[in-house]
């Protein structure tokens, strides 16, 4: 395993669930960690017990706001980070028909534009300096489909997409890029939404991943020897 102290990294999504947990799985390692997320005194809590990371309040929808915490970013860390975690998302479930216009659009920019904002901003220096690791956090949904998931599948079939062409167009750059694809995790990201078994009744939670399960495999995917890349890590429960 590569150690990760000394590197820096930008983790979006980082006041609470995955994004959390891999910001503290990062930060245990020595690696200086900026948390992005739109809760501004979350964040700042949250950072409070991570050693030497950074909290910025960013709006992954606004390429404004990303505007702003790229300047800050490049500032703090005197650069592009090591290692870029795309992790910050929005789900929620309706049929096609009752899926707002606003939800759509909020969807598609929180879980598809936003990803690849941040990831724009950082990859030409990364290249430049022919090392970086970029890590996408799909979905199970981003290559099986669920009723009531066209807006969540649409975004997660695109990030997938995009990790595809982006590992296509690194080969061989020293620039790494995996995406991880977690299954149903207990996380908030539930709160909001109703689980219904497949004739639309509401039914108790299924079983669920640890949100550390999926750090794990995060951390095992930046850990590996430079030669190595972990194209794809999909993770469903046993
Ligand atoms: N939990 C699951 O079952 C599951 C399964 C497969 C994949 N995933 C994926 O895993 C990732 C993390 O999900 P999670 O379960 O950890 O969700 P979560 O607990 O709801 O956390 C989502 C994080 O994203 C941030 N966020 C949301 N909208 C944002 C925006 N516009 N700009 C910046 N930050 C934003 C939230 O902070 P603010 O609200 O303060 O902005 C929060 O930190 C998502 O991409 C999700 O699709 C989750």
């Amino acid at each position: 395993m590569s150690s990760l102290s000394g590197r820096t990294a930008v983790v979006s999504g980082a006041s609470r669930g995955i994004g959390a947990g891999i910001a503290a799985a990062l930060a245990a390692e020595g690696v200086r960690v900026v948390m992005l997320a739109r809760n501004e005194a979350k964040l700042q809590e949250r950072s409070r017990s991570l050693k030497g990371s950074i909290p910025i309040a960013c709006d992954i929808t606004k390429p404004d706001s990303v505007e702003k915490a790229v300047q800050r970013i490049a500032s703090e860390l005197k650069g592009a980070p090591d290692i870029l975690v795309n992790n910050a998302g929005i789900f929620g479930v309706s049929m096609v028909e009752e899926t707002s216009t606003e939800f759509f659009i909020e969807t598609i920019n929180t879980n598809l534009v936003g990803p690849f904002l941040l990831l724009r901003s950082f990859l030409g220096e990364m290249k430049k300096r022919s090392t970086g690791h970029i890590v996408t956090i799909g979905s199970v949904a981003d290559r099986t489909i669920y009723t009531g998931n066209a807006a969540y599948s649409a975004t997660k079939f695109g990030v997938r997409a995009i990790h595809e062409v982006l590992r296509a167009e690194l080969r061989g750059t020293g620039v790494r890029a995996t995406l991880v694809s977690p299954a149903a995790t207990d996380t908030e990201i539930w709160n909001a939404v109703t689980v219904t078994d497949p004739a639309g009744k509401p039914h108790s939670k299924r079983p669920m991943l640890d949100p550390e399960d999926v750090v794990r495999a995060v951390m095992f995917a930046l850990t590996q020897p430079e030669r190595v890349n972990i194209d794809e890590l999909r993770l469903s429960h046993s």
